[in-house]
């Protein structure tokens, strides 16, 4: 038994934000039905291609327990089966850009007819208002939200994060939304719309920021390495570097092997209650009690000089002694994992967050599974569909054609070539 078993879902959804979405109702065992361009598919199937023929990590990695079926939207055979689709299933998710659903000719008010149970779920780049018609992709939502210009340094650029808060945290949001939706469902007997805009999602991410914009009108962020360094703040929440967003001073420092290793370096957060502890370690006892340096307020204008010494004391230890004999004394730090560590992380693979899923045409690839675990609703990571896959078995089992209505549809080239 699944969490979301029984419910069936059109994921109209492509690129990455929707189908982040999806993936995550299929782990929790949502029926996904991925409609897709007739002999082309989601675009990301051939997108950074690394093994010709097959489809991309990118596809493959984003679309993991779903089934595929080709279907023409603008077609009338595929109207039809569209219409079929609609009448059949929970939850239609889509991603496309502002207006393209109504110009198939399936508008909210369309559906609702259709399905008055269903539950049109949209990611679009903005809100209501003056950008409401833009494509939006990661970066932008990223600029827009609020995140690049409170991410980097401050004598430096507006930066992007790699993480893709603007596409994967917006799916995450509309996850949330339409388990919401078929909850209040239950009750309603209706279906609603959910939406989510990639903008609103990336600030409600970033929402400390906010918070610190509000501060900067009261006075200094006396948190941030500019205050103590004597460097007055303009009238936006500035960049941040690599200080932490709570009142905790904490910086990145290098570990042995810096030199060589683009990522041997620790963070290293000097909380308060286990300034003691930290004084210990690193071999400055003295600190504990000495004028400028036992209180937390005193400390603000020696952050530099206090987190030299402590770079001094990491630089002796790998990024991983580091974490192991801090933790003991709740000295929180972190290594700077790299993708080809996480990768050989064997505690992410018991936990199933690491996943090697096989596939017919590229072998077997590493993905990330599902991050969220239920106890009562185990995860199973199935590879990805091919385009088309289960056109003809969703077509029988899901939306009940057979004989000579069956194969006119097969014939009708709404569906793609026969597979
Ligand atoms: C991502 C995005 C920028 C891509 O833009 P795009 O590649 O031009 O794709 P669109 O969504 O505009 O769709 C292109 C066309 O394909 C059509 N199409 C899609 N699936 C179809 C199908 N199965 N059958 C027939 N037509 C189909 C759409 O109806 C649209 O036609 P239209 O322009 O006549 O309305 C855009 O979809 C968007 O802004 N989405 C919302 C925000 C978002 O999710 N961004 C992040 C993506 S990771």
């Amino acid at each position: 038994m699944k969490a979301l078993d029984g419910i069936k879902v059109l994921d109209f959804t492509h690129v990455q934000s929707g189908p982040t979405c999806t993936q995550m109702l299929g782990w929790f065992g949502a029926d996904v039905l991925k409609v897709e361009r007739p002999g082309m598919g989601d675009a990301t199937r051939q997108q950074l291609v690394d093994v010709p023929g097959a489809d991309s990590l990118y596809f493959t990695m984003l679309n993991h327990n779903k089934r595929s079926i080709e279907l023409n939207s603008k077609d009338e055979v595929g109207k039809k089966v569209l219409t079929r689709l609609i009448e059949e299933c929970d939850v239609l998710v889509e991603n496309f850009a502002p207006g393209a659903l109504d110009r198939m000719g399936f508008s909210w008010e369309r559906i609702q007819e259709i399905n008055p149970r269903i539950i049109l779920a949209s990611i679009k780049g903005f809100g209501p208002g003056k950008y409401q018609d833009c494509k939006v992709y990661e970066n932008v939502a990223q600029c827009v939200g609020g995140s690049a210009s409170t991410t980097g340094f401050r004598d430096g650029l507006p930066l992007v994060t790699a993480a893709q808060v603007g596409d994967s945290g917006t799916g995450l949001h509309l996850c949330l939304g339409i388990v919401t939706a078929l909850y209040q469902r239950q009750t309603t007997n209706r279906g609603q719309r959910v939406s989510a805009a990639m903008q609103d999602s990336v600030l409600n991410l970033v929402r400390v920021k906010l918070r610190d914009q509000q501060r900067l009108q009261k006075g200094p962020l006396v948190e941030y390495s500019q205050h103590g360094e004597g460097i007055p703040f303009g009238d936006a929440t500035p960049r941040g570097g690599n200080d932490s967003g709570g009142g905790q001073p904490g910086r990145i420092l290098k570990c042995l092997g810096w030199e060589q290793d683009p990522n041997a370096y620790t963070y290293f957060i000097i909380q308060a209650a286990i300034w003691d502890k930290v004084c210990d370690v690193i071999g400055e006892p003295n600190w504990k009690t000495a004028d400028g340096f036992a209180k937390p307020a005193d400390r603000l204008d020696k952050l530099n000089l206090i987190f030299e010494r402590i770079e001094q004391w990491t630089m002796t230890k790998t990024k991983f002694e580091v974490m192991d004999m801090c933790n003991p004394h709740d000295i929180p730090v972190g290594p700077i994992l790299s993708m080809k560590e996480i990768a050989e992380d064997d505690g992410l693979y018991a936990s199933g967050t690491l996943v090697n899923v096989p596939h017919p045409e590229r072998g077997e690839y590493l993905s990330v599974g599902c991050p969220i675990k239920l106890s009562d609703s185990p995860v199973e990571v199935t590879r990805s569909p091919l385009l088309g896959e289960h056109t003809t078995e969703i077509l029988e089992d899901v939306l009940g054609y057979s004989g000579e209505e069956l194969a006119q549809i097969l014939a009708s080239g709404a569906v793609g070539a026969a597979k």
